[in-house]
């Protein structure tokens, strides 16, 4: 890419040396993408150049009013040693959509994902080998304007990071346990829950405080509204199958369109499932519960991977779900997707990129 400036590290950081020790997000590569946007100018100065801190204006708009979106997508090194992408093309557009919601102009998304593969070339050495194990991916964009108004930045900074990561949850395969959070809500309907924005995180962070301190992992969050409809969990988006259909909730505004979620949902069709995008409620899934309907529950999502749901309590109910066991069609689609993604079974979808 000429358009693209490569400034290599003199010293490079040992690599981790036992990943079944890398948890997720902690350790970060050598090296880092970086690109400006000035008013005028557009995008500018692509480059990728030894990671480290970046210079920052204390009045940069991004840490006042939290004008900024990320994504999160992985590397994941196959058996023969390719290191491959899972539909990269899909969270720069997302990127984009997430741009467009607050105000952070429009990136050339063909250009971001040959910018990143450039990266991944040479930081190729820091994708972990151990199964399960993947180098993950935070493309990110701040507000960079030295200004204390409230109005859309007229300068910006779009980074890429790169972190070898284990497993996001430390329960792996064995099933969560959620709550159904009554109190907080975490975006709704006209707000930002649709966008990859950090405020939405930052909202959600007190409702996972108190569910840690409760021994939950995560809170199962309702519609901000009517505090009626499954929503998702702070890192995914969940599917109830009851009575042999798997049902997702729709996409409404406030929750996040998942990746996983559009290719779990092709792959199940794919396998003959029946599986509706509609509103489902927390009330109709405690009668299923209890009329014994309620077969599977799961998550999904890139750091989340196939996360089954072994426990929901709502109010006084406590649903335990196949017996806390992961089920069928949660395991037949983790061996799928895993499979896809590491590159062990073929892709009829086009769905892996290769770098
Ligand atoms: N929902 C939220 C709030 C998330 O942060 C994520 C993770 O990105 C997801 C759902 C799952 O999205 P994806 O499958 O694109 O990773
Ligand atoms: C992801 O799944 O990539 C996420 O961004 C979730 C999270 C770590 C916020």
């Amino acid at each position: 890419m000429n358009n693209l400036r490569i400034e290599l590290a003199k010293n490079l950081k040992p690599k981790p040396q036992d990943e079944t020790k890398l948890g997720f997000g902690d350790i970060f590569t050598d090296h880092m993408f970086l690109m400006d946007y000035d008013e005028g100018q557009g995008w500018h100065d692509a480059r990728i150049v030894p990671y480290g801190p970046l210079p920052l204006d204390p009045a940069a708009m991004a840490l006042h009013y939290s004008q900024e979106v990320f994504e999160g997508m992985k590397a994941y090194r196959a058996e023969d040693g390719r290191i491959l992408l899972f539909r990269p093309q899909e969270n720069f557009a997302r990127l984009n959509r997430s741009n467009d919601r607050v105000c952070i102009p429009q990136i050339d998304e063909e250009f971001a994902l040959q910018a990143l593969i450039e990266l991944l070339k040479i930081e190729k050495d820091w994708v972990p080998h151990l199964k399960d194990t993947s180098l993950y991916i935070r493309p990110f964009i701040i507000a960079s304007d030295a200004h204390l108004g409230v109005r859309p930045a007229n300068s910006y900074l779009f980074v890429i990071i790169l972190s070898p990561s284990g497993p996001y949850y430390k329960e792996g395969l064995n099933p969560v346990k959620l709550y159904v959070e009554n109190n907080y809500v975490r975006t709704v309907r006209g707000g930002t829950g649709m966008a990859k924005t950090g405020g939405n995180y930052a909202a959600s962070l007190k409702a996972q405080v108190e569910a840690h301190e409760q021994n939950y992992s995560q809170v199962l969050w309702l519609d901000g509204v009517e505090k009626k409809y499954i929503e998702e969990v702070g890192a995914m988006n969940v599917f109830f199958v009851i009575d042999g259909e798997v049902i997702t909730p729709e996409l409404v505004g406030s929750i996040l369109p998942g990746i996983t979620r559009k290719s779990c949902i092709e792959m199940l069709r794919g396998m003959g499932y029946k599986v509706t995008e509609r509103r489902l409620s927390i009330q109709e899934v405690a009668e299923a519960y209890k009329a014994g309907k309620l077969d599977e529950a799961f998550g999904t999502g890139t750091a989340a991977v196939i996360s089954p749901i072994g426990h929901i309590k709502w109010g006084d109910l406590i649903m335990d779900i196949n017996n806390n066991e992961i089920g069928d069609i949660s395991m037949k689609l983790y061996n799928e997707l895993t499979g896809l993604q590491w590159g062990r079974i073929p892709d009829p979808y086009g769905w892996v990129v290769e770098v």
